[in-house]
């Protein structure tokens, strides 16, 4: 599998196995060594999926060096802060049974509907990160579900610009917006829930572009976020569709069916947005 490289230079795997909805236990640890036999170099959890622990359970029993395989976790929104956001981070590392990890990322923006102090929080949130990314236990730092508007507020105090910026994106979610923001700043935009949470798998204009190269739906959205320059974080706990969501690399997408998949009319993310959300 090819790398994209970080505006730090560091190599992250184009395919991430995402696990955003394992279940804990058995299920994550089968879905992760499944994934790891199938190829994937790139594992995205968080510690509020509650798997951190089977993730770095299966990640041992692979057999696979650790500096092989580019592991990424998240700060939870209770942590929010300096102080509390490099205790979280210690925490994870210890769920993960490691001594670093190749990507933190804050969870959701602080977002001026729940505090008026919200800037504060997140630079606060994102100093810690810093902090961390000099002390050498994180390769890269990064943000997820970050509009436009908090990555701006952000790079007023920070002195590291994100490497990477994790958002919610599929075919009729393209959130075009955070996504030109992100190019224009030397930003990999990560796509969790390529699938739109499995949501996009009935559609017909899909299933009939799909059909076309002889691939499935899931392969297609797939194929389509990397041809978009961005990196995809397919969840499965299914062995035959964690193996299928890698076999992507034997077509290219046409132009003209690019375009028909980027048209297809605004369809909506999961229902979690960074100013709604109030966890
Ligand atoms: P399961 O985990 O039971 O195999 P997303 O990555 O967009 O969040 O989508 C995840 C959902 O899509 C899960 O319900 C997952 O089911 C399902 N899924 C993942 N890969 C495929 C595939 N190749 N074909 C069909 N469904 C898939």
């Amino acid at each position: 599998m090819n790398n994209y490289i970080l505006n730090n230079g560091v190599l992250i795997p184009e395919i991430g196995f995402g696990t955003w909805q394992t279940p804990d236990g058995d299920t994550a640890i089968e879905a992760v060594k499944t994934a790891l036999q199938a190829g994937y170099r790139h594992i995205d959890t968080a510690l509020i999926y509650r798997n951190e622990q089977s993730v770095g359970k299966a990640i041992r029993e692979s057999g696979i060096a650790r500096k092989d395989i580019f592991v990424t976790s998240k700060l939870w929104n209770k942590a929010r802060g300096y102080d509390t956001a490099l205790k979280a981070f210690e925490i994870s590392l210890k769920n993960l049974g490691m001594d670093y990890l190749d990507l933190y990322l804050i969870h959701w923006p602080a977002n001026a509907k729940q505090f008026d102090d919200w800037e504060k929080i997140n630079a606060n949130s994102w100093k810690a990160l810093e902090k961390l990314y000099a002390e050498g236990l994180v390769k890269a730092i990064g943000v997820s579900n970050f509009l436009t508007e908090h990555l701006k507020a952000l790079e007023k105090t920070a002195t590291i610009l994100p490497m990477v910026n994790q958002i919610e994106f599929h075919p009729g979610y393209m959130q075009t917006e955070t996504v030109a923001y992100c190019k224009n700043n030397n930003i990999l935009v990560e796509a969790w829930s390529p699938l739109g949470t499995g949501k996009m798998l009935e559609n017909e204009t899909l299933k009939k572009i799909a059909g076309s190269y002889k691939v499935s739906v899931a392969q297609l959205c797939i194929r389509w976020i990397l041809q978009k320059g961005h990196l995809p974080l397919p969840k499965s706990v299914t062995p035959e569709r964690i193996k299928q969501n890698l076999e992507v690399f034997n077509f290219t997408i046409l132009e003209k069916d690019i375009k028909t998949i980027d048209n297809l009319p605004y369809i909506g993310g999961s229902g979690l947005h960074p100013n709604e959300i109030d966890f």
